[in-house]
């Protein structure tokens, strides 16, 4: 693991360490039979029952429980020790059909000699990733033929910007486009835990453009099925951002429609 990755996973442990504890997270519910899952992905990856699924990045394991709880047999992979532990407890105390594993994505194919008829992956995921080529291969290597793989993100054009106002102001801070070189970020708090301190809280991201999204996953010789650009957050992603009634998030004001969310879904052919 490179100096960015180690820095990246120490944050990682912390926040892991204060997560499920969060309104943001809502175990409670989970707990009391709920869903962690938004409508977007499961409209749109639809009946997972008796389908085995592989959950890339499933930090402490909500959404791949629920994925559980709607029929599939998930192995969710994070590379936060504390992560995977705290999934493990919530597996063992629901008895639901899920095993995790604590690992790097890109070091997966040490620890699992499986295939999977879904890949999924969510919210958050892809800034932590130094190369998105790597990525998409290890998806289409964990794939089963005619696998599925689906991917419910914020949009690469919201990660310009560190602020968008009603009145249709926005503040440009970071680049579109992929470099090596990941912007370093030096903040307490997280999108769950605003207000915690931590021991490292340096974080270093990487920006990835739709195109370079796209071409990744062509690249790896998957068949991209769709690709929705949705004008809502399914998370606060701005201070101005409001839940509305339809449970997604807008800036209330804003009369012009952008892209906060994308989701796409990609195949793997029927041969190898
Ligand atoms: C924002 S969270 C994903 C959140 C998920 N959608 C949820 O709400 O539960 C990002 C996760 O990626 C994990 N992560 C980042 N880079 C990773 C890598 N290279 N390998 C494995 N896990 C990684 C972090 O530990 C963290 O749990």
């Amino acid at each position: 693991m490179d100096e960015f990755h180690t820095e990246n996973r120490k944050n990682w442990e912390e926040r892991a360490a204060l997560h499920p504890a969060t309104d943001f997270y809502d175990v409670e519910g989970f707990r009391a039979g709920g869903s962690s899952l938004q409508s977007l992905e499961r409209e749109e990856l639809g009946d997972v029952s008796g389908k085995t699924m592989l959950h890339l990045q499933c930090h402490f394991g909500l959404d791949s429980l629920s994925w559980a709880r709607e029929g599939a047999s998930v192995t969710g992979v994070d590379y936060s020790t504390q992560a995977i532990e705290k999934a493990r407890e919530l597996r063992d105390e629901t008895g639901l059909d899920a095993e995790f594993i604590a690992a790097d994505i890109y070091d997966l194919e040490n620890h699992l000699d499986e295939r999977f008829d879904i890949v999924f992956t969510s919210y958050g995921v892809l800034c932590w990733l130094s190369d998105l080529g790597a990525w998409a291969e290890l998806i289409e290597q964990f794939l089963e033929p005619c696998g599925t793989f689906y991917i419910a993100e914020a949009h690469p054009y919201m990660g310009t910007l560190s602020a968008l106002s009603a009145d249709g102001t926005a503040q440009f801070e970071f680049p579109y486009f992929h470099d090596d070189q990941p912007e370093r970020y030096d903040a307490d708090g997280s999108y769950a835990a605003p207000d915690a301190s931590f021991d490292h809280p340096t974080t270093y991201q990487w920006y990835h453009s739709m195109s370079d999204i796209l071409n990744a996953l062509l690249s790896a010789g998957l068949a991209i099925e769709f690709v929705h650009e949705h004008p809502f957050g399914t998370f606060k992603m701005f201070e101005s951002m409001e839940q509305a009634d339809d449970g997604w998030w807008y800036v209330p004001g804003l009369e012009i429609d952008l892209p906060f969310t994308f989701s796409l879904l990609a195949t793997k052919s029927e041969k190898n």
